[in-house]
């Protein structure tokens, strides 16, 4: 039988394949679409969702559900139909109600992660058996990443599907104003009707299916694909393994995203046709579930259990949809998860909660009759794959039947609960650590035995660095007869804690033993202090806050540049949201196309003695040449990068300096060969014969003197006189230490680029970069050319955050230079991991400061020496102190003074990612204000306010930039959220609850912002064509920022000066299209958030220079035709008399102006639980100054998307280098950036427009980075509910060895991850708690 499946109901045959092809392979290599986006290729990220629909001829129904194409193989879609987000509609048939509200809502940036939304509402909205709710729709999108938005416009947009939604909670949007009536908002909503919009299942497939309904199996021959329809034949095909070859069962194939197999097998047996094997059942004994049953299956079938042991089973069920994501539970199977919890050390949730339940499996174990163990046992046999093993299917009992061990006198009890730590609770994050607990209690009621008595328990714990799930047996034992009380459960702890032991590379060894003893404490304590069961530390009042995210946004459109100001919906959204929209690794490729991979160096300092592949002599396949710094053509240069501070080289010469370091670059026929071959190098290092040791910290830079110069010019100036600042206070803070770490840019499209070489030693780039005319100029000097033989071409990219800045320009000069060598195109697109190691990040830094102040909480001087790991090469590294100066200026420290070393090191050379240094600037400045208010027991907030500047300390501290004092808004902004966020009340709501709840802890605090941006020299060009549509160039870069919307607006605005008919609707006939660096020179880099308004300046005035010229003509017609001229007629006018319609600028900021201050202020409360460290922020309240928006929509964005990106820095993102300075996390099992779930419960953002700034672009201001800062004050807030914490674990006299002599004097690192926050509240606050009650 041939391969054949439809995706978006066109028919594809394929002859034959190799199997271990993914359907996202398929899409991408060998059909049109291009919807689906590899953003991880690890199950992780959610950009590369179909839906996957399956017809049944017997029951004639079509089941549909979403997919990882990433993951899923395409030989098991065999006779399925496959929809991406283009086939769900487009442009040309019509968008869907999906995309047009994505749109609408402004739910797409840079567009990358839009079509996996799509799907995943899709199929959330597809799937819903009732009404689809509210909740359903934050649900639905949870496992999905986005990078841009912030993530609540993606929830409002779904939302505004489900059937119990106020729609005036729903966001900002285009579909209604404010104050509109509910008819009228329901009315302009773009419709959805489930009959119209719902995929068809198409009829060629479901004929074919109707015919061979019982055998779908593939020709063996040609996919190296078995589909067993029996377990006696699947039993066959594993006896015969030997002749057959290698064999892999599969089922989901999602295994691959965990363990990232490169190894190949003769043949693969999908097992998930097999009805035994895919069958749920319940018999007597209890529920058996195929091994092939899928994880979203077996929850449906648990979650409908009616038995009396249904309670559990339901437990079980919502624990198991915190597992991945729903695409993920969609297609792995249970069997799948137990093989590779039992064989591949896989941290399973799964095999927690069966063991906590006592179940059993089922196996083939080379035999034709199953065997059956408990699942402890299973889970200690030899490795199930190595060996012609099979599960079949798992058995959980109905637990009830163990009642009968209890007398019938006592009040007995089942109790089930589990748990699951993790980073993100159902955002597709492992966790430290999960348990699950069964026990059999009874309450005796007599007076001499009061109490309550453990009869039975089974307490398992897994994914805590262990080799597979245990069950803590001796703690069992220990506790099964015993009467609850302290002191019971004080030992059962300090037995639990000899058990859970985690591996020795498992980071995070004391937390997550915490954890265990954390839940077995949660599990018994309430029957101890209660007597009754309660399966939570927090009151329900209070829980009852957290069930849905809401929001609201105040934002102001003005019509006084008409359409500027607008709140227009963003250029090609509904074009993203289908995934029509074109990133570079969607060009259509020739079909010599050769694909290139980085091999980096592993080594931080060390000779470079060779490099080859694993097997000597053997080239892997596809490979077509490996290139090193050797192979620069010999009038050009190793370059790799460049800024005005200097340059990086393309590849290590013979000496790697750090690791991550680029040798060599492998150019094979396919990215997947390229990728994999790059695994298979092998450099051979000399690390013996290095005279000097690598500089690792920038404790080593300091001894060695190695530091980047940075010139005077660009060097912050000191402030006022520190000596006399420090002779003024009265209290001082001597040599405090804090260090920041670095953040990783995780833009949703990896870097790449696709290099074709031209005639003459030319070389066209498409490049994914925020900084072509760099790209363009390192490309000619590397390969010895001149720049006109060079033309780098972007037109959008898929999120940047700085990282495709200078980050960029090796990824499309190593694609230049194969293609310049081989003659053939050259693409590259990186897989995450290389891209994670190369790219660098934010600069760590440490900082050593002295701060005095009077005791009223006014500093009167700080002054401190910053030492900032700058990594290798200078990049943009020379700014930084500059950087951070900014905003650290916005208090008044009375006088300032400091010593800033950017330290090169043998580190991996960090670069500018948002708001680079600003948001480390900001920090600090709260970081020394929370410790001037904690020496002097004082309110933060009182410290904060005193501290705020007065108009005049702001020119003493900013001089010419300040503005006027009208300007400075922070004053205005600080007070009026107060208000509106209900600061002081809410403070107090805040002590209340602290003082009702031991468990958990709540923080409030409220920071403000002082950001100073920089306006740089931006060209721009606007041509008018002879239809009189318009075509606009800018020199900045579309990144999902909105820029083009915004210069779409103003070149609207600017020609409709014109005044004649229709000028007033001109936004329809503008195109700003991509960048040339050939079309366009001096693009610059679009970065420091103020690209959008310069390249707005700059076609405003070619606006002005082309209305100048039309005018005439204008007048003359007018005169001629009064009233009656049209734009076009204008237009063809103009044409007939060769007026010039093109004009180009490049608009040079004023210097006087061109730097300017941007206000902001933020206010979050979180709540921190003491258990597991776990910090939700319950709401954030943020306030901004953007002037008079240029489009509120996409300011709107900005804000939002910036303080989501900083809640990530400041509360979950650990992007940390080994001792060789490799970096550590290496994809999105291990660095988490904020999913729906991780964002703040409420969030109100307020976009104040402050009026006339007159320097300013139509009095507009930034709103790209400045934002980010504010999320400092879910940090803050998480300190002060630490401090809440800390002060009670005094209160019990229980000081741990964590907590030091004054409690609340502490610093909380960034990130401010669950393990910090825990070890800061008392990794052993249980223990000692316990033992405070035991000790009364
Ligand atoms: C992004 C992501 C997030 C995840 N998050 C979690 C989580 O939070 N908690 C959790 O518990 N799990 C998690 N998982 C694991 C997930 O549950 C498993 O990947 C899935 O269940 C495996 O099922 P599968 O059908 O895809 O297995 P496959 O990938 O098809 O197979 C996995 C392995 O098991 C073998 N195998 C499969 N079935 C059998 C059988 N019946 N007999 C013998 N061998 C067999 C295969 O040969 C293969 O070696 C996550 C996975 C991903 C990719
Ligand atoms: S690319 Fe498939 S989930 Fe990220
Ligand atoms: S819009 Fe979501 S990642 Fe850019």
């Amino acid at each position: 039988m041939d391969l054949e499946f439809a995706v978006n109901g066109e028919r594809f045959k394929v002859d034959s394949i190799d199997p271990s092809t993914t359907v996202l392979d398929f899409l991408r290599f060998n059909t049109p679409f291009k919807s689906v986006k590899l953003g991880c290729g690890e199950g992780g990220c959610g950009a590369c969702l179909v839906v996957l629909s399956r017809y049944d001829p017997e029951l004639d129904q079509v089941k549909e559900c979403s997919i990882n194409s990433c993951l899923t193989l395409l030989c098991s879609v065999n006779g399925c139909s496959i929809t991406t987000s283009e086939g769900l509609g487009n442009k040309k048939k019509g968008f869907h109600p999906i995309h047009k509200r994505f749109a609408g809502f402004h739910a797409s940036q840079c567009g990358f992660c839009t079509p996996g939304m799509c799907i995943s509402l899709y199929s959330a909205l597809s799937n819903s058996s009732k009404e689809f709710t509210v909740s359903e729709a934050e649900k639905s999108v949870s496992g999905n990443l986005c990078r841009c938005t912030g993530y609540r416009p993606i929830v409002d947009a779904c939302k505004s599907f489900a059937s119990d939604v106020d729609i005036e909670d729903l966001g900002f949007n285009s579909f209604w104003k404010k104050g509109e009536s509910k008819e009228v908002m329901l009315k302009n909503l773009p419709p959805y009707n489930p009959k119209e919009h719902l995929v068809t299942f198409p009829e060629f497939l479901k004929k074919k299916k109707k015919k061979k309904k019982l055998h779908n199996g593939l020709d063996h021959s040609r996919y190296r694909w078995t589909t067993p329809c029996s377990v006696a034949e699947l039993h066959n095909i594993t006896q015969a393994a030997n002749s057959l070859g290698s064999l892999k069962l599969v089922v989901g194939n999602t295994g691959t995203g965990y363990y990232q197999d490169e190894e190949r097998f003769d043949r693969y047996i999908d097992i998930s046709q097999i009805p035994e094997m895919s069958m749920i059942k319940k018999g007597e004994e209890g529920i058996e579930i195929g091994a092939a049953v899928t994880i979203s299956n077996a929850i449906d079938a648990l979650k409908k259990e009616e038995s009396k042991s249904c309670y559990i089973f339901k437990k079980m069920a919502a624990h198991m949809e915190k597992i991945g994501n729903h695409a993920i539970r969609n297609s792995g199977s249970i069997g799948g998860n137990l093989v590779m919890a039992q064989s591949r050390k896989f941290p399973s949730d799964i095999t927690t909660l069966l063991l906590a339940v006592d179940a059993s499996v089922y196996m083939l174990n080379g035999g034709k009759k199953a065997e059956k163990v408990k699942v402890h046992e299973f889970l200690e046999l030899p490795s199930m794959l190595d060996s012609k093993r099979v599960l079949l299917k798992v058995e959980i009992p109905l637990c009830t039947a163990t009642t009968s061990t209890t007398s019938v006198d006592d009040d007995t009890e089942l109790l089930f609960e589990s748990y699951r730590a993790a980073p993100r609770s159902i955002g597709n994050a492992l966790p430290y650590l999960n348990a699950a607990f069964f026990a059999l209690v009874s309450r005796r009621q007599e007076p001499s035995r009061r109490g309550v008595t453990v009869d039975k328990c089974f307490l398992a714990f897994g994914s805590y660095g262990c080799d597979h799930s245990i069950r803590a047996t001796e703690v069992e034992s220990f506790l099964t007869g015993k009467s609850l009380s302290y002191s019971v459960l004080y030992e059962a702890v300090g037995l639990l804690k000899g058990i859970i032991v985690p591996g020795k590379d498992t980071p995070h060894h004391e937390y997550r033993k915490s954890l265990a003893v954390g839940y077995l404490f949660e599990f018994f304590n309430p029957l101890i202090e209660s007597g009754h069961y309660s399966n939570s530390h927090v009151n329900d009042t209070a829980k009852s806050l957290l069930p849905f995210l809401s929001s609201s946004q105040q934002v102001l459109e003005s019509n006084e540049y008409q359409p500027v100001g607008e709140a227009v919906i963003k250029v090609g959204a509904a074009l993203q949201a289908s995934g029509e929209a074109v990133f570079v690794d969607d060009i259509p490729t020739l079909p010599n196309c050769l694909h290139g991979a980085f091999v980096y160096s592993t080594e931080c300092l060390a000779k470079i003695k060779s490099i080859r592949f694993r097997e000597k002599n053997v080239t892997p396949s596809g490979v077509f040449a490996l290139l090193t710094s050797k192979d620069i053509p010999k009038q050009g240069q190793n370059i790799g990068s460049k800024t005005v501070f200097g340059t990086g080289p393309l590849f290590a010469d013979e000496l790697t300096q750090f690791a991550g370091q680029r040798i060599a670059l492998v150019v094979a026929d396919t990215q997947k060969h390229a990728d994999s071959a790059a695994k298979l190098a092998v450099v051979e290092y000399d690390t013996k014969n290095i005279e000097e040791e690598a500089i690792l910290t920038v404790e080593d830079a300091v001894k060695r003197c190695s530091f980047f110069e940075v010139h005077p010019m660009i060097y912050p100036e000191p402030v006022g006189d520190v000596l006399k600042g420090m002779e003024e206070a009265e209290r001082k803070i001597i040599s405090a230490e804090l260090r920041l770490g670095s953040q990783y840019f995780f833009y949703m499209e990896p870097q790449t680029a696709l290099a074709l070489p031209d005639e003459d030693d030319c070389v066209k780039v498409y490049s994914s970069s925020q900084a072509p005319e760099y790209v363009h100029s390192v490309i000619a000097t590397c390969l010895g050319i001149q720049e006109h033989n060079v033309r780098v071409i972007t037109r959008r990219v898929g999120g940047g955050f700085g990282g495709k800045a200078v980050k960029s320009m090796p990824v499309a000069t190593a694609c230049a230079l194969g293609a310049y060598k081989l003659q053939r195109p050259v693409k590259m697109y990186m897989n995450r991991r290389t891209d994670m190691i190369m790219a660098g990040g934010r600069h760590p830094m440490k900082i050593t400061y002295d701060v005095g102040f009077r005791s009223d909480g006014k500093v009167t001087a700080l002054e401190f020496i910053m030492l900032i790991d700058a990594g290798l090469e200078p990049d943009i590294s020379a700014v930084m102190p500059r950087n951070i100066m900014g905003p650290l200026r916005k208090y008044d420290w009375g006088a300032l003074s400091f010593d800033i070393k950017v330290c090169k090191t043998n580190c991996p050379t960090r670069t500018a990612m948002r708001a680079p240094g600003e948001v480390q600037g900001s920090y600090i400045a709260e970081s020394i204000i929370e410790n001037v208010a904690t020496s002097l027991q004082m309110d933060v907030d009182t410290v904060r306010k005193i501290n705020l500047h007065s108009y005049v300390s702001l020119r003493k501290f900013y001089t010419r930039i300040s503005g006027d004092p009208d300007e400075y808004t922070l004053p205005l902004l600080w007070d009026k959220l107060e208000i509106s966020s209900k600061f002081k009340e809410r403070a107090e709501m805040v002590k209340e609850f602290n003082v009702c709840n031991v468990w958990r802890k709540r923080g409030i605090s409220r920071v403000p912002i002082v950001h100073q941006v920089l306006q740089r020299p931006t060209p721009g060009k606007v041509s008018i064509l002879s239809d009189g549509s318009v075509v606009v160039e800018v020199g900045g870069i579309e990144l999902g920022q909105g820029l083009w919307t915004k210069v779409q607006q103003m070149v609207a605005y600017g020609l409709g000066m014109v005044k004649c008919q229709g000028s007033d609707k001109l936004l329809e006939r503008i195109r700003v299209v991509q960048s040339d660096t050939l079309g366009m020179i001096q693009g610059g880099f679009t970065a420091g958030s103020t690209t959008s308004e310069c390249s707005c300046e700059a076609v405003r005035l070619c606006c002005v220079i082309l209305v100048g010229r039309l005018k005439p003509t204008m007048d003359k017609m007018m005169m001629e035709k009064p009233g009656s001229v049209t734009w076009t007629m204008l237009i063809q006018q103009a044409y007939g008399q060769s007026i010039n319609l093109s004009a180009s600028t490049l608009y040079t900021p004023e210097y006087a102006s061109m730097e300017y201050l941007n206000y902001g202020v933020g206010v979050s409360e979180v709540e921190v639980d003491l258990v597991t460290g776990k910090t939700e922020i319950l709401r954030s309240d943020i306030i901004y100054d953007c002037g008079k928006s240029l489009n509120p929509a996409v300011d709107l964005g900005q804000i939002e998307g910036a303080f989501v990106q900083g809640i990530g820095f400041f509360m979950m993102e650990e992007y940390t280098t080994d001792e060789k300075g490799l970096v550590v996390q290496q994809g999105t099992w291990d660095y988490k950036i904020p999913t729906v779930d991780t964002i703040s419960k409420h969030f109100n953002v307020e976009i104040v427009n402050s009026g006339h700034h007159k320097d300013r672009v139509l009095s507009s201001k930034a709103s790209g980075e400045p934002p980010m800062l504010m999320a400092a004050s879910v940090h803050c807030a998480t300190r002060s509910a630490i401090r809440e914490a800390r002060k009670q674990s005094l209160s019990w006299n229980c000081n741990d060895g964590n907590i030091d002599e004054s409690g609340t004097d502490f610093e909380l690192p960034v990130p401010a991850t669950m393990p910090v926050v825990k070890s800061l509240c008392g990794l052993y606050n249980v223990e000692r708690y316990l033992q405070g009650k035991i000790l009364g």
